[in-house]
């Protein structure tokens, strides 16, 4: 098995975008006076918009209009936060590793499961840069379903098994498992399904030992 692309999460590997979904979801709670904390936010790492906000409902139901509402109340919470975006915005270690990646000869892709995705990557300057983008509209079953990262594979061309993947969540770590894919789990937050670890994310990462550390744990399991 060789390794033929790279495919990242957005939100927490390319760019610290939790803060701002943090406030927004944060100004839609306090407005209808909903309890939310940062450890409640926490939980909606990697997960939709629609699932965040049943999430933050904790069972409490509401009319499918009342709930549209307050999805869109809050993205437009979000997309004021995220217009402030640049490229300063990339979390160290990004720009370095992009390039690598692809002076390795590999491809490049993004699988998020946020619809704001390329409007993200449009303000860090980074749009460019990979060959596949896929993002909160390119699936209907969000992460921890595989399909966004089946999704990926297919328009690279690249088999998911031939796909590593980058990831701050476990939704996301367990939908491209599911698909197939090796995985690195990336941060502080607990990722602890991945293949191997990452824990300053892609700062002095470097794509050659990463790869050599996936085969040395492959023949080690043998
Ligand atoms: C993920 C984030 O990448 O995208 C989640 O980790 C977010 O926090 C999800 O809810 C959906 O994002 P958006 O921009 O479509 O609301
Ligand atoms: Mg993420």
């Amino acid at each position: 098995m060789a390794i033929r692309a790279f495919v990242f999460d957005l939100d927490g590997v390319i760019t610290d975008t939790a803060e701002y979904h943090y406030r927004a979801w944060k100004r839609l709670a306090d407005d209808e006076r909903i309890p939310f904390t940062r450890e409640d936010n926490d939980a909606l790492r990697g997960v939709s918009r629609q699932e965040s906000l049943s999430r933050l409902l904790k069972g409490r139901s509401i009319s499918e209009s009342l709930a549209q509402e307050w999805l869109a109340r809050k993205n437009a919470h979000y997309l004021e936060y995220i217009n402030q975006l640049s490229p300063q915005d990339r979390l160290p270690g990004v720009t370095a590793f992009l390039n690598a990646t692809r002076g390795a000869g590999l491809k490049l892709g993004i699988a998020s499961a946020s619809k704001n995705a390329r409007l993200v990557l449009d303000r860090l300057g980074l749009t460019g840069r990979f060959d596949v983008i896929g993002n909160g509209h390119s699936v209907a079953n969000p992460k921890p379903a595989p399909d966004l990262f089946l999704w990926v594979a297919e328009a690279l061309q690249v088999p998911a098994s031939e796909s590593l993947v980058f990831e701050d969540a476990e939704a996301g770590i367990d939908a491209a498992k599911c698909a197939g894919c090796l995985t690195v789990g990336i941060g502080k937050a607990k990722v602890n399904h991945a293949d191997i670890y990452l824990p300053n994310g892609l700062e002095n990462a470097n794509p050659a030992a990463i790869l050599s550390q996936l085969e040395a744990d492959r023949s080690t399991r043998g």
